[in-house]
């Protein structure tokens, strides 16, 4: 089966789509909105809800795109974890995934917060394990610049390392509430970690009792090689980028390769790349929205859209002339350059048919049609092994989400591709991953 994940967020996904008519309006800190999306999204039996996250705002150099709102940067935002704390009273099933960097926060703060979600979603709380794709953040946090990539890596393994240690700090029954002998806790079921390392010391233990999934789901999106060695080592989903199939089986076919030296199974790595869905009862419906929101980006937005994602000023190059073939690294998010420069150079696009064909999806796949048709192109995905699922953008809401629960959803469950229900119990149990073992007392 595939599994589905989907953005909550109240603009939709797409650039313009905050301004079209049928859009939400009073959009900004709207708890309701999220609520309802939550719900919605519930309704539709996806996965998990999926939040991006970062400690800036962005794009205050690139005054045209600041003004419009990006929906990938998003300048008034919950604190996801903080979030979905309201959500996860509103709904009973569905995952609840936050983004978190371990370049500007500190374990201890963090195990917590996300242990404490864990409990109050009765386990259905995910960590989107992130380094940082905005150098921004760094002045927010003592620095002028972004920390080089190999040490955000370094900083993230020992990070993660120490909050599985933290999770692990509690027995399950290690609060026994014996009335009788007086004894709220069995002091033989903590352990205490006593963590020193290069970038950490930290002594635990936590300050949360085991949570209902052991830890949370583990969630990466870095690309790079470090990001793909992380991600092999810990992740249970990773979320990637892929404009086109090939790209989708090369990673693919990368990461599952690396699990064994780990010791894990292929199906215990979940592959889902991001896809905006563009599905009416129609094609020619679908692709009127398309049109609608595409007419509203100039190349006064495009072209700062396209250089935030290639991370180079686009504006140095005519707007009509060859997309040029950037190379080198970039250090904040280096698998949109790439993908983006092999895509404008295979079907040799200029610079505004690189932004006209990107920015609808923000970089990756984007799947157009009526129901049966981009449910055609999902299936080949899966089938031919370049995915585990997506993780879908409605380009604008609420109507776009409507159209993935009410005419995609169906179409994926009649074929067998996607559940009918959830199978109960905590988001592990619905993903098909393990529960890790807890190993000081399991
Ligand atoms: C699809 C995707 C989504 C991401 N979302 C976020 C995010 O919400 N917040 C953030 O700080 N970093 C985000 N990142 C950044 C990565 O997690 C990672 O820290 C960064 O890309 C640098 O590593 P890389 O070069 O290995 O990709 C995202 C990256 C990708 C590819």
């Amino acid at each position: 089966m595939m599994n589905l994940m989907t953005g909550l967020g109240a603009i939709g996904g797409h650039l313009g789509g905050w301004r079209h008519p049928r859009s939400w309006k009073n959009t900004a800190m709207n708890l309701d909105h999220l609520v309802w999306a939550a719900k919605t999204a519930e309704r539709g039996k996806i996965d998990m809800l999926f939040v991006a996250d970062g400690n800036a705002v962005r794009q205050m150099d690139k005054p045209e795109l600041f003004a419009a709102n990006s929906p990938s940067d998003r300048p008034t935002a919950f604190e996801p974890t903080t979030l979905y704390s309201a959500i996860s009273q509103h709904t009973d099933q569905i995952g609840l995934m936050a983004t978190a960097t371990t370049t500007y926060d500190e374990p201890y703060l963090l195990a917590r917060r996300f242990a404490s979600l864990d409990h109050l979603s009765k386990g259905r709380s995910s960590w989107n394990i992130v380094t940082g794709s905005y150098p921004g953040d760094s002045k927010n946090f003592g620095r002028d610049e972004h920390v080089d990539r190999l040490e955000r890596y370094e900083r993230s393994e020992e990070f993660v390392e120490v909050c599985k240690g933290l999770w692990d700090s509690w027995a399950a029954d290690a609060f026994i509430e014996d009335q009788e002998s007086g004894r709220y806790l069995d002091p033989e079921r903590v352990h205490v970690l006593n963590h020193v390392g290069k970038h950490f010391k930290v002594q635990g233990p936590l300050n949360v009792a085991r949570m209902p999934q052991g830890y949370p789901v583990l969630f990466l999106a870095g690309q790079s090689e470090q990001g793909r060695a992380l991600a092999a080592k810990h992740a249970d989903c990773v979320f990637s980028v892929a404009n086109t199939i090939e790209q989708g089986k090369d990673y693919y076919a990368d990461m599952k390769g690396r699990l064994a030296a780990h010791g894990r199974a292929p199906e215990h790595l979940r592959v889902l790349p991001g896809a905006t869905i563009f599905v009416g009862r129609t094609e020619s419906e679908a692709r009127e929205l398309y049109e609608e929101l595409q007419s509203l980006i100039s190349p006064a937005l495009g072209v700062p859209y396209l250089s935030k994602l290639v991370e180079e000023d686009m504006s140095k190059y005519p707007l009509d002339g060859p997309m040029p073939a950037l190379s080198g690294e970039t250090n904040a998010i280096s698998s949109f350059r790439k993908t983006i420069v092999e895509v404008a150079q295979k079907d040799n696009l200029t610079v505004r048919e690189t932004y006209e064909r990107v920015l609808p999806s923000m970089g990756h796949v984007l799947f157009l049609g009526d129901a049966v048709q981009v449910a055609d192109q999902m299936e080949q995905w899966y089938r031919e092994e370049a995915c585990d699922g997506f993780n879908l953008a409605a380009p604008v809401m609420p109507i776009g989400l409507e159209a993935i629960v009410d005419l995609l959803i169906p179409e994926l469950q009649r074929r067998g591709l996607f559940h009918e229900d959830y199978r109960g119990g905590t988001l592990r149990e619905n993903l098909g991953l393990p529960t890790p073992k807890n190993p000081y007392f399991d």
